[in-house]
């Protein structure tokens, strides 16, 4: 068997320029420039990761997966702003900076280098990418990454190093673990590519994680980005996205799309059980925004509400996608192992997101980053915000033009506890001059647009995910 080549480095495409090209300088800036004025409730912290290759990447860029984390922190309070960005410094990544340039491929090059260049821990090791996601949780600040040991953050945004939650989860958590506002738990699960496929987790307000358990009626390993909780269930969409390590280790493509394998979702009781399984035709989500327990109108009997946003068949939600999601409804009922699925807003939508104080409750107000289809000069994926209102049906919108929006996050106002109190925060990024801003949205009238935009000092490339720390 032949070596694989040592790889070449790779030509700059869509998702290495303009908006979402790398920035490779760290910097604290106090007292930034607000045009408009913050709210004097606003106290607290907005804090985004993203993908961030440190040195030019060598034989493929998997996006939106691949690169290195870099955190983006908006401190706000007093009406004032400060911004913070940090790399999310794996072992790696270390090593690559003392060597001054990359070392290891992307994520879908088989190339390895050995222990001569990065030593004998990583030497064949995969490169860790907690590029996805950062939530708080019971006062951990987690850089996450798809189904990995999550990197522990500190208050100056280092790098303190993995977390195995009390050792009790060696192979890590999913990207979109779920926070229950009622329990403090926060709800996870882990795919992988060898049995059991499918593991779900519970970890405590205290850190530490119960043992990892299977998802029982999973045969085939496929890729799950995202999850949901309700009351009582642990909500997992598995739609025929598989996993074929055979295929990939000739050099092909690590995941399959089989339509005819349909979609199933699994309702995982939170309490102990049986899995309830329900089946569709095939659909696929990225995201979701929220779900919760219900009572079936006609005949009382217990069903999941799920609102995500759909796509007919996976395709990186960017520049170039063929296909188009729209924010979508499954009304599932676990005792007939069915559901029915429909379109809340016929407008292209993802990164829908709820008042993280409603998650696993109804939730008013659904928001998401919109594509309006207009031209645009940019290959951000959105340039505009959108708001479902899942009491009337009714969307509003705020229309930025010319700029690239990243996935909206809700900062309450902590003096009202009323679902429409507050505001909605996005990063976003003008492409023809590269300056980025934060946008700071009221709950209240969204289609206003901002009361607030905060100058970052610096561009900040369009991203992942990031979430509202209030000031505890
Ligand atoms: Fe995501």
């Amino acid at each position: 068997m032949t070596a694989p080549a040592r790889p070449a480095p790779v030509e700059p495409g869509p998702f290495l320029s303009g908006p979402y090209s790398p920035v490779t300088a760290e910097v604290d800036v106090t007292d930034l420039h607000v045009d408009g004025e913050l709210p004097d409730a606003l106290d607290g912290a907005y804090v985004r990761n993203g993908p961030n290759p440190r040195f030019a990447p060598v034989g493929s860029h998997l996006h939106p997966l691949d690169g290195v984390g870099m955190l983006h922190r908006v401190v706000i309070a007093d009406g004032r702003a400060r911004y913070t960005n940090r790399f999310v410094r794996t072992p790696l990544v270390e090593v690559e900076e003392r060597a001054g340039h990359v070392i290891r491929p992307g994520l879908s090059t088989l190339w390895r280098p050995g222990p001569d260049e990065v030593g004998p821990v990583l030497a064949g090791t995969l490169r860790r990418v907690p590029d996805v996601n950062v939530v708080r949780h019971g006062g951990r600040l987690l850089a996450l990454a798809e189904c990995d040991r999550p990197y522990r953050i500190g208050p100056q945004l280092q790098t303190l190093g993995q977390d195995t939650f009390g050792d009790t989860l060696p192979a890590g958590i999913c990207a979109h673990p779920k926070i229950d506002p009622r329990t403090g738990e926060m709800v996870a699960f882990c795919d992988n590519v060898a049995p059991p496929f499918l593991t779900w987790t519970v970890i405590g307000p205290d850190g530490v994680g119960t043992p990892p358990r299977p998802v029982e009626g999973v045969e085939r390993p496929s890729m799950i980005h995202d999850m949901a909780i309700t009351d009582r269930y642990v909500v997992l969409v598995l739609a025929p996205l598989f996993f074929d390590v055979a295929e990939a280790t000739k050099g092909g493509s690590l995941l399959e799309w089989k339509q005819e394998a349909g979609t199933r979702i699994a309702l995982v009781p939170r309490d102990g059980g049986p899995v309830r399984w329900c089946e569709d035709e095939a659909f696929w989500l990225w995201h979701t925004a929220n779900a919760h327990d219900a009572k079936d109108p006609v005949d009382g009997s217990d069903i999941v509400v799920l609102d995500y946003a759909e796509w007919e068949r996976p395709s990186p939600p960017a520049p170039g996608a063929t296909v188009t999601p729209r924010l979508a409804r499954a009304t599932i009922d676990p005792a007939a192992g069915s559901m029915r699925r429909e379109v809340l807003a016929d407008v292209a939508v993802d990164f829908p997101r709820v008042d993280d104080r409603l998650i696993g409750r109804p939730h008013p107000v659904a928001a998401a980053v919109l594509r309006t289809g207009r031209p645009r000069s940019h290959p951000g994926w959105g340039d505009a915000l959108a708001w479902y209102d899942t009491r009337t049906g009714n969307v509003a919108r705020w229309e930025a033009t010319d700029l690239a929006l990243g996935e909206p996050a809700f900062a309450p106002d902590p003096y009202s506890s009323a679902p429409d109190r507050g505001w909605w925060l996005s990063l976003a990024t003008r492409p023809s001059t590269g300056e980025s801003s934060l946008v700071v949205i009221p709950a209240a009238d969204p289609a206003a647009g901002p009361v607030a935009t905060v100058r970052m000092p610096v561009r900040v490339p369009l991203g992942q995910h990031g979430n509202w720390l209030p000031t505890p």
